[in-house]
Order: structure tokens, then C-alpha cells, then sequence
């Protein structure tokens, strides 16, 4: 056993977790911490759920896991069903991954099949956005743009196309902020054809920013023109939902808000909450119809793909999500959340003249600080204020999520919250207490609070 003093930093300067109960962890120091992030945006049901570890431990009973391409099973049934259910009618057809990375891949690569077996087998480039993330397997990576995690790689990165983010709050090229999505939609647009639409696979982008902007919905209207964009001209529209999606927003799919349905959807973090590693694919009907007749279906798989006891677990999570009315919550709470932040930012006039935007929705809330309110102007990143409040935040008793680079892949500091989404309203309140005071700890610390 590891004797640690209380809020000693161990194991390379991070703290080692002993143990973790609904939105709460332990350190084996015995401190404890708020999950104010669930990591990456998470664990939507918080930690050692009763009902999902039972529903682990039931499973490994029986038989850990049924080989995809030999069986089927009741937890991938149950799955396939569940999710289905809450991804709408379009959206019944998927496969089972490892996690974020996986779906995204596999994303990439049905729409790849679906060209090439649709008989448009030019059709292999793919257009994405600036001050995005998608995943770390290679064609995940070239969709990116996340610079430093590229760099070694870029010898053998696929060649894909980065147009500007729908950022209202940094707007592409100065335009009027109420302008972004008409301006977006038209450069994806003069994209496409400026590659020639024979040549374009899809366009992937996040329904809503994640890691690399500090969570961004798109405006108003831009999912649907970026929709009409991608029918005028064949190119597949795939949304990455893996950080935004499983509820996280407020809806099942964060595209619903927008009423878009996309041809291909990834999904992750939320689907299984972190008990286990698990991600999906969907895809559309007429994808699926094609992939069918001509291959049998995608050919997607692996070793683990639909694994049985990850699909228990996902299923046990989404059942409980669904019984507890969970995704209405985050809904109807989300609003409040945000709201407190800001309340809770703007007590102290000193730090809230730091806080450039608090944006997001849902669960899924991100605050942009700037070192000038009135110009935007991001923090030098040598200060690397998201790191400081990250670290006062541990010391605080909060886990949240920052990320720097937002503004430019160097600049910019962000730090996303985003709780259970079955966290008690006291919890609520304890995450918004704990980060404010936070903030104002790291501010002190280069002098502006
Ligand atoms: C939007 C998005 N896509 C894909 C990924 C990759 O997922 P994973 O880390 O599970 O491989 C992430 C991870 O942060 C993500 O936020």
C-alpha cells in the first residue's frame, strides 16, 4: 500500500486515483475530488454506478465476449437497439468500436467504401475544419489539426483539406459574427469544387468544437447549409460526435439540436461513460444499402469490434440514461449551469475581466479566458494559464478539462466542464464554487487577481 501525505503529488506529478463513487474520486491519499470533466467529457453517469458494475460483473459471469464474426449476443442486441432508438430512424445501422479514435477511423473508411462501391472511386478526399480533433490513428490524425500532436507524422498523413472553424466568438476571416455559417457553408462549398467534387469523400467536423476549442457550438443554421452543401454536391457529411454526442448536449445526437441528420456519426466517450472502452459508427440506410450489395457490409472490423462485455456495460449506461430521463436533464439544467459559471467568473472584477466567452450547452460548457476583454487578445502562452488552472483546480478538489491553442494552435486558453449528468445540484454548485476559486488562484499567480 502507497503512503502518501493528503494532496501530495505522486506517480510523475499527477496524483494516483484509488477509487472513484458518483461524481467523485479518491486519491490514495485519501483527498478528494468534484469531477467537474469527467476527463474528456466522459463519465455522464459518474463513477461505480451500482447498476453498471453489476451489469459488468453479470456479463464476465457469463462469457466475457462473443467473437463479432462467429456470434451475436444479447448485450450487442440490446445495444444495437438502444442506440438506434436514440439515434433516430436514419441512423440504424453500426458497428462497435474501441473507443473515439476507431469509430472515427471507421467513419473515414465507410465512406471510402461507400464511394468506391457506389462506382465513384475518386471520390477519396476529405475536407474537415481548423482547431479540430478527431483521434489519434493515422487517418484520424490527418482530419485533425492539432499541430503539436501531428508533427511527427506528417510524412505520412493523408492529404486533407482544413477550412476555417464556425467559431461566432473568433469569426473566420473578420467576418460579422452573425455572418459565420452563410460564410462557412460557402467555403466548404468554393472547396469542393475547387478540389471537383468527383474528387471529394466528405466533410467531417464536431456538431460541437471539443478538446481543440474549448467546446464551440456552430451557429445557428450552419449544419443545415453545411447539409445542403454536401447533397448539391455527393460528398458524405460525417459528424464527429464522439466528445459532443451520447447526450452530452442535451440531445442523444448533438446534430438533433440543429435537426440535421448526418450520413455518418461517430460516437464515444459518453456511450459506454468510461467504464469501459467502446465507441460506434452509425451509418445511413442508403450506405449501408450499397456496402451490402456489393461487399456484405463494412469491412470495419477487428479483433474486439462489438465486444461483448464493453456492449454490457454501453447498454447498462444507456438504459440508465434513458430510465432517469438523464439527456432531458442535462437539457433543462445545462442552461443553469452555464449561467452560475458566469455568475460565479464575474463575482470578482478581476477575473471576470479575464473570461472572454462562456459558451456551449448542455453539460458541455467551455470558458475562453483572454488577457483583454475588449480586443480578445488569448494570454501569452508562456503562462500557460490553462495548465496553472488545471493545477489549482486539483489542489481545490475539482478535476475539469483545459486546453491550450485554441486561437491559433499556440494561443488561446480554455477549460472545459462538463459533469455527470446525474451530479446532485449540490455537486452542481460545489464545481462552479471550486472553479471560480480556482481561476482566481491561477490568475493571482501571474498577477491579474
Ligand atoms: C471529437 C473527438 N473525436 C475523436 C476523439 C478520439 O477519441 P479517443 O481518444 O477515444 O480515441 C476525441 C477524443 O478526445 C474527440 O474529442
Amino acid at each position: 500500500m502507497t503512503t502518501v501525505k493528503p494532496g501530495e503529488v505522486v506517480g510523475g506529478g499527477l496524483p494516483k486515483l484509488a477509487s472513484g463513487r458518483g461524481s467523485w474520486v479518491v486519491d490514495v491519499s485519501g483527498k478528494e475530488y468534484l469531477d467537474g470533466s469527467g476527463g474528456p467529457a466522459v463519465f455522464c453517469l459518474g463513477h461505480s454506478h451500482p447498476e453498471v458494475n453489476e451489469a459488468i460483473r453479470h456479463q464476465l459471469d457469463l462469457v466475457a465476449h462473443a467473437y463479432r464474426y462467429n456470434f451475436t449476443s444479447d448485450p450487442l442486441e440490446e445495444l444495437t437497439e438502444l442506440v438506434g432508438r436514440r439515434a433516430g430512424p436514419d441512423l440504424q445501422q453500426m458497428v462497435f468500436t474501441c473507443g473515439g479514435s476507431e469509430a472515427v477511423e471507421s467513419a473515414l473508411k465507410i465512406a471510402l467504401h461507400f464511394h468506391w462501391a457506389n462506382g465513384e472511386p475518386t471520390r477519396s478526399r476529405f475536407i474537415a475544419r481548423r482547431r479540430s480533433w478527431h483521434g489519434n490513428t493515422l487517418g484520424a490524425l490527418s482530419v485533425s489539426d492539432l499541430s503539436d500532436r501531428q508533427a511527427p507524422y506528417r510524412g505520412s498523413m493523408l492529404t486533407v483539406s482544413h477550412i476555417s472553424p464556425a467559431n461566432a466568438f473568433r469569426p473566420p476571416n473578420g467576418v460579422d459574427p452573425a455572418d459565420v455559417a452563410t460564410w462557412c457553408a460557402a467555403e466548404l462549398e468554393s472547396e469542393i469544387i475547387r478540389l471537383g467534387p468527383a474528387n471529394v469523400a466528405a466533410f467531417i467536423f464536431e456538431p460541437v468544437v471539443g478538446a481543440a476549442g474549448g467546446v464551440v457550438p456552430a451557429p445557428d443554421g450552419y449544419a443545415r447549409l453545411v447539409r445542403e452543401v454536401c447533397d448539391r454536391h455527393g460528398v458524405l457529411m460525417i459528424a464527429d460526435e464522439v466528445m459532443c454526442g451520447a447526450g452530452r448536449c442535451g440531445t442523444w445526437r448533438a446534430l438533433e439540436h440543429d435537426g440535421v441528420v448526418p450520413d455518418i456519426m461517430s460516437v464515444a466517450k459518453g456511450l459506454a461513460g468510461g467504464y469501459v472502452p467502446l465507441g460506434a459508427t452509425l451509418y445511413h440506410r442508403r450506405i449501408a444499402d450499397v456496402l451490402e450489395a456489393i461487399s456484405g457490409g463494412p469491412m470495419t472490423g477487428h479483433t474486439f469490434t462489438g465486444h461483448t462485455l464493453a456492449c454490457a456495460a454501453g447498454a447498462a449506461v444507456q438504459r440508465i440514461v434513458e430510465r432517469d430521463g438523464l439527456v432531458e436533464r442535462v437539457h433543462r439544467d445545462g442552461p443553469a449551469l452555464q449561467q452560475s459559471l458566469r455568475d460565479a467568473l464575474g463575482a470578482v472584477d478581476a477575473v471576470e475581466q479575464c473570461v472572454g466567452d462562456v459558451r456551449g450547452r448542455g453539460f458541455f460548457v467551455g470558458i475562453e479566458f483572454v488577457a483583454d476583454r475588449a480586443t480578445k487578445e488569448p494570454f501569452d502562452p508562456s503562462l500557460a494559464l490553462h495548465l496553472r488552472i488545471r493545477r489549482q483546480a486539483l489542489d481545490h478538489g475539482l478535476i475539469c478539462y483545459p486546453m491550450g491553442g485554441n486561437v491559433d494552435g499556440k494561443r488561446g486558453d480554455t477549460v472545459i466542464i462538463a459533469p455527470p449528468f446525474n451530479a446532485s445540484a449540490e455537486d452542481l454548485d460545489q464545481i462552479v464554487q471550486r472553479f471560480a476559486n480556482s481561476v482566481q488562484s491561477a490568475l493571482a499567480e501571474i498577477g491579474r487577481s
